[in-house]
């Protein structure tokens, strides 16, 4: 895709990981007033995203056949004619009236269906119907497309999502493409051409396992990410009340260092001071914004295999090194310079992101700091250009 999007990860708010199917146009309306209120907005979180649940069961019939026609045409060939129709219920002023007001506070809003017969909750899929839903969206004035794999018939996804790419081409409008294909057939290898990000993994849940888990799976496609196109490990959890303050402070970082979108995923209209804290660390939200566009990764594990650092190349010559324990108890982790693809002798000044605080100046070789039990400490490293050698 050649959208021009997608040149720093995607940062906003999605409706699944705490609404589920529970969602109507009044919490979206007061997720957008609370973005503005809190302040995310401005920090970057533009995205509203509606997620799975926001249709009816079937499409409309704009098709003129008369209804016994109609209805032998559904029995018999499980197709689903006409457009797809906002749920009178939860929806009742439709999509365009709700892009319009996310528009109206600055905001940009997004949709979700699936490149399947059915959406992963049994609402209308767009496979086959590209063209229809790709047209409908933008005339929506929708910003962004999360599109599922659910119901896929089998066939495969490097069939399946290019369609929906030039369907939203063939809008005019620029539409964000995210492929959620949960990392069936290694999109990575892929997506790159297809879509502005890709998942790369099962959904996650709001628990240390799986946001381990994914963090891990998604790691190994680093070197596939970029401006343009980014691995996406999943929505955060942060704020979600099944890990802990620590936990979600490592989850945090370590989808910011991985250049992962950052589309908040609790209700934030009721967010914790601690989420809040997380959610807004601006240093934080700098490394995963940054210009260079480079995914970090796992760089060295201690020989207690969970002491672990993570690091990536950042603007202006700069590296960010996360400092992550994933033991069960506190522990002193050492980044060595050679992990990080420093010369040993390099000196450098260390930032702490989470003390937003100076901390360290002219190191060289190593250094190393505590980290609480499956806590992360997370840092900016500047080499200091002119080494004393050469004054
Ligand atoms: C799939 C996706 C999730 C979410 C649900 C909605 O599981 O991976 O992110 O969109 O469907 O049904």
């Amino acid at each position: 895709i050649n959208n021009g999007l997608a040149q720093t990860p995607q940062m906003g708010w999605n409706s699944w990981n705490f609404f589920a199917c529970d969602i109507n146009e009044t919490v979206i309306k007061e997720t957008a007033d609370a973005l503005i209120s809190t302040g995310l907005a401005e920090m970057g979180y533009i995205y509203v995203n509606i997620d799975d649940c926001w249709s009816t069961l079937r499409r409309d019939s704009k098709v003129s056949l008369d209804s016994v026609t109609f209805n032998l045409v559904l029995f018999f060939s499980d197709v689903h004619l006409g457009q797809l129709v906002p749920d009178p219920e939860t929806f009742p002023s439709g999509i365009r009236a709700l892009a319009d007001y996310v528009h109206g506070k600055g905001l940009k809003l997004g949709i979700y269906s699936d490149a399947g017969d059915f959406t992963c909750q049994v609402r209308p899929g767009s496979l086959f119907h590209e063209n229809d839903d790709a047209e409908i969206f933008a005339s929506w004035e929708v910003d962004y497309l999360k599109f599922d794999n659910c119901f896929n018939l089998g066939i495969d996804p490097k069939k399946r999502y290019p369609p929906m790419r030039e369907a939203l081409n063939a809008t005019g409008r620029t539409i964000f493409y995210s492929l959620c294909e949960w990392g069936v057939d290694d999109p990575a290898l892929w997506a790159g051409k297809v879509g502005n990000s890709w998942r790369t993994t099962d959904d996650i849940n709001d628990t240390w396992a799986s946001m381990t888990t994914v963090a891990d799976l998604n790691n190994k496609w680093a070197a596939y990410a970029g401006p343009g196109g980014w691995n996406d490990p999943d929505m955060l959890e942060v704020g979600n009340g099944g890990m802990t303050y620590p936990e979600y402070r490592a989850h945090f970082s370590i989808w910011a260092l991985m250049k992962a979108p950052l589309l908040i995923g609790c209700d934030v209209r009721n967010m914790t001071a601690e989420t809040y804290n997380i959610l807004t660390n601006e240093e934080i939200i700098a490394v995963n914004q940054d210009k260079l566009g480079v995914q970090g990764r796992k760089v060295q594990v201690a020989g207690d295999g969970c002491s672990e650092v993570w690091a990536g190349p950042l603007s202006g010559n700069r590296l960010t090194v996360a400092l992550w324990n994933r033991c069960s108890k506190a522990k002193t982790i050492k980044a060595v310079w050679d992990a990080l693809g420093l010369e040993s002798s390099t000196s450098v000044s260390v930032r702490d992101l989470w003390k937003h605080q100076d901390v360290l100046q002219d190191v060289v070789a190593s250094f190393s700091a505590q980290v609480d039990a499956h806590g992360c400490e997370m840092y900016i490293l500047t080499p200091q250009n002119v080494s004393r050698s050469d004054i």
